[in-house]
């Protein structure tokens, strides 16, 4: 059933005049002669929670999305009755009540501008069949209003004119606008007169948000049960929408580093030999890969945790002899649990009742790859306590690093809705309810209790989950792939929309099956795929393997060379990676940004979709478009490092850029700093002794940095890290670089070389830590490169 604000217009019933209004703390209360009540949370400043009740009385707090460990607290606020209002004021907000009918207005208080303004406001509709209401929301949108985020939607990143649905849905050869697919992030962030909100509307039964398609000037949330409620975030930077969204659905742990290298992946690889062949084939043609999938055929008929002992008569020495050449293994586990006697988790799952049932009491019965199946209700914390256990073997015994969870939409097949009926109970953590609620969390509670299992089993190291179903707070426990694609050019574009749509939508550890999942793609497409996904945060190769191979040498001896050139690039830049990963872990920062989220003041960013900036210093804009030999796209203000030329541009326009097949757009951000390894055929397969610098020159100042660690393991969390700040001060004649170092780790790194782009004057003079140092330390290699103890505090070149 698809509500529709306006066409169920007359079955709409609407809140009336405010009668009585209380304070309890951080909480305000506004009860309507019609009972109901409104309640308006202050978490922070610039962060205010509404929540409307019809009944007088509220449901219990949701508990899945929200995270305990966000940070609450305010600086000031201030109510106050008007004779239409009620004003509600905050260091950064003010917020009119309207006494009539409940209708909200929200403005900066910096400046007094509005920022948003409910239309009809809070308005319901019976639930006839389920009980409760359809609960709706709709607020005024203006002609220059843009609007990002929800997740994995394949279309426009401008979601502006358009109606998306939420829910939950196993999506196979999705296409550009296919609605629902994979994940359920009901989080928008809104952009007008150049200030960017954010509006998180946590409620998990389906969900519908219509940007202006129904009426133009209106954008509407609603939801075919549960409560209106929402949280809305001020930046007045997208940026700071996006960062306080992620703190308020929680941010993950640092992953291993080995996860941030390159993964391959095939539906399947087997026998065991199959396996060995594609590693070895990696190590023989020197292609940089970290870890290796075993999909479904690994197991016996299916079932999960089992293996087929034809095919790997010995997982724990397979698993061993990968690791020692360097390839992490990751095994897929699907929710559907073999109807079958005799196997050990489904009786498990039988004898302690977990597994989901229908209303009427039947256990769920649904087909997938083992046959007819039962599903544990992973919402039930016993029964994900149980599941985490279940790893033990897995993990712990066989050795194997990261778990892949599939199919947990639920997918079932061969059934018109392609998963559970409605009517499935589900435990939702002691608040019983229908798979009406609880379907768009299902995956995220299998993935939770999966994350949990693995941490636990893979002790004193870092877990490494990745899922495919999701909702918004999912990112707390795992990585992400945007499922089921196809080996075509449209499908390049969707993956780079929906990685940077990802990211500003708190999720950022995403990548696309590179290449296609579906169907084979050429070389060239292949190859253009492994350069968007040399700078997505995962990087994967996955295919069905029905079409044929999906290896980096399945082409022809040139797209093997530069995509072996690609992938070293990776392994290059993953101290910058790493770096940025750690600030989206500790302040929700996104690892990618698209232009509209770099640079929001500038118009010409509103609509656009390849370009994204990589980390906070490195633009980058894929080729997505057969015969290409370059491209055009926009620079964003300021000054542009061209990476292949170092030749450099002022952006804030649109330019042509040279990138024949074996390069891409790549721009460095003046006055950046970034770090680099050597190439190494995996992570830490070298003691790195020497880093890179690469400096680019900047007239003015600018802050870069480099965090480090073990690259596993929880140390850093007990101040077992090395932080470098670098501080970068140009002048016509004088480049002078500061480093300031914090926490206790002490790596390989001994020296730092640094190869430093764009000076404008010849150095005469060089000071480090306030000595002389002879010019003979310079040498000209391309580029001025110069070697240095790893612990300078001062460096200043000069041309005095
Ligand atoms: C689903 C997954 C795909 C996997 C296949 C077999 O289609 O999305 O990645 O390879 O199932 O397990």
């Amino acid at each position: 059933m698809i509500t529709n604000t306006e066409l169920t217009q007359k079955g709409n019933v609407f809140p009336s005049k405010i009668i009585s209004f209380s304070k309890d703390v951080d909480k305000i209360y506004f009860t309507t002669e019609d009972d109901v009540v409104l309640q308006i949370t202050i978490l922070r400043d610039s962060v205010l929670r509404f929540r409307y009740t019809t009944t007088g009385t509220f449901a219990r707090e949701l508990p899945y999305a929200i995270t305990q460990h966000a940070s609450i607290g305010y600086n000031e606020l201030d109510i106050e009755e008007e004779t239409s209002f009620y004003v509600i004021t905050t260091s950064k907000l003010i917020c009119k009540v309207s006494k009539k009918d409940l209708k909200i207005k929200l403005y900066d208080r910096a400046d007094g501008s509005l920022i948003n303004e409910d239309e009809l406001g809070f308005h319901w509709e019976d639930s006839y069949e389920f009980g409760g209401n359809i609960v709706k929301m709709s607020k005024v949108s203006h002609d220059a209003e843009s609007y990002y985020g929800l997740g994995d939607k394949p279309s426009h990143l401008n979601l502006k004119g358009k109606r998306f649905e939420n829910w939950v849905t196993d999506s196979y050869a999705y296409g550009k606008d296919t609605d629902p697919i994979y994940k359920t992030i009901p989080f928008y962030t809104g952009l007008y007169n150049k200030k960017a909100y954010g509006i998180f509307f946590d409620n998990t039964f389906r969900s519908y948000f219509d940007f202006g398609q129904e009426r133009r000037n209106v954008t509407s949330f609603w939801a075919q049960g549960g409560e209106m409620n929402y949280y809305f975030i001020y930046g007045p930077k997208m940026t700071d929408v996006v960062e306080y969204y992620t703190d308020l659905t929680g941010k993950p742990d640092l992953p291993p580093l080995w996860a941030l290298g390159f993964h391959q992946c095939k539906w399947s690889y087997y026998p065991e030999s199959k396996v060995k062949d594609i590693a070895a084939k990696f190590r023989e043609l020197q292609i940089p890969c970290d870890a290796i999938y075993l999909d479904i055929d690994y197991m016996e008929g299916f079932r999960c945790f089992t293996w087929n002992k034809d095919y790997f008569p010995d997982p724990k020495r397979m698993v061993k002899e990968l690791e020692e050449d360097g390839f992490k293994t990751v095994a897929i586990i699907d929710p559907g649990i073999k109807i079958d006697k005799d196997y050990w988790v489904f009786k498990e799952g039988l004898e302690n009742d977990y597994f989901c049932k229908r209303a009427d009491g039947p256990y769920v019965k649904g087909k997938v790859w083992p046959g007819e199946c039962y599903f544990p209700d992973f919402t039930n914390p016993e029964v994900r306590e149980w599941w985490s256990g279940l790893f033990k073997e897995l993990i712990e015994d066989i050795g194997v690093k990261g778990i892949w969870n599939d199919m947990n939409e639920p997918a079932v097949m061969e059934v018109p809705n392609k998963t559970f009926p409605n009517d499935v109970r589900h435990n939702y953590d002691g608040d019983p309810c229908s798979h009406r609620k609880a379907h768009n969390i299902y995956g995220m509670q299998m993935a939770r209790a999966t994350h949990h299992g693995v941490k636990k089993f893979s002790h004193p190291k870092r877990p490494f989950v990745i899922t495919r179903a999701a909702y918004s707070g999912t990112q707390r426990y795992t990585s992400t792939w945007t499922g089921d694609n196809i080996a075509n050019w449209e499908h390049l574009w969707i993956a780079n929309i929906q990685v940077q749509r990802m990211a500003m939508s708190g999720f950022s550890f995403a990548g696309s099956d590179i290449g296609g999942f579906a169907e084979q793609p050429h070389g060239e497409l292949f190859t253009r795929w492994i350069q968007l996904g040399t700078f997505h945060p995962f990087f994967r190769v996955h295919s069905s393997g029905d079409h044929g191979d999906q290896e980096p040498w399945t082409f022809d001896e040139d797209v093997t060379d530069i995509v072996r050139k690609f992938i070293e690039f990776r392994y290059q830049l993953l101290p910058y990676l790493y770096t940025a990963f750690w600030d989206y872990t500790e302040k929700g920062v996104p690892l990618i940004q698209s232009l509209v989220m770099y640079d929001q003041e500038d118009g010409n960013t509103h609509y656009r979709t390849d370009e994204f900036i990589y980390g906070n210093k490195i633009l980058v804009c894929p080729v997505l478009e057969p015969n290409a030999k370059g491209r055009r796209m926009y620079v964003p203000r300021g000054e542009w490092y061209n990476f292949w030329t170092d030749e450099k541009i002022k952006g804030g326009k649109e330019m042509w850029v040279d990138a024949d097949i074996d390069s891409m757009p790549i721009f460095i951000k003046e006055g950046s700093i970034i770090p680099k390894y050597p190439v190494q055929q995996h992570v830490d397969e070298k003691k790195i002794e020497e880093i890179v610098l690469d400096i680019y020159y900047k007239e003015g100042k600018e802050n870069s940095q480099f965090f480090d660690d073990s690259h596993d393991g929880y140390e850093y969390t007990r101040g077992r890290f090395c932080l470098r700040t670098f501080k970068l001060t140009g002048r016509k004649d004088q480049l002078i670089i500061q480093q300031h170092k914090e926490g206790t780790f002490a790596s390989d790194c001994k020296k730092f070389k640094l190869q430093i782009h764009g000076l404008p004057f010849e150095i005469k003079n060089i000071q480090l830590d306030n000595q002389t140092k002879s010019l003979e330390h310079l040498q000209i290699n391309g580029c001025l490169t110069m070697i240095i103890e790893e612990n300078f505090a001062e460096l200043d070149l000069n041309a005095k």
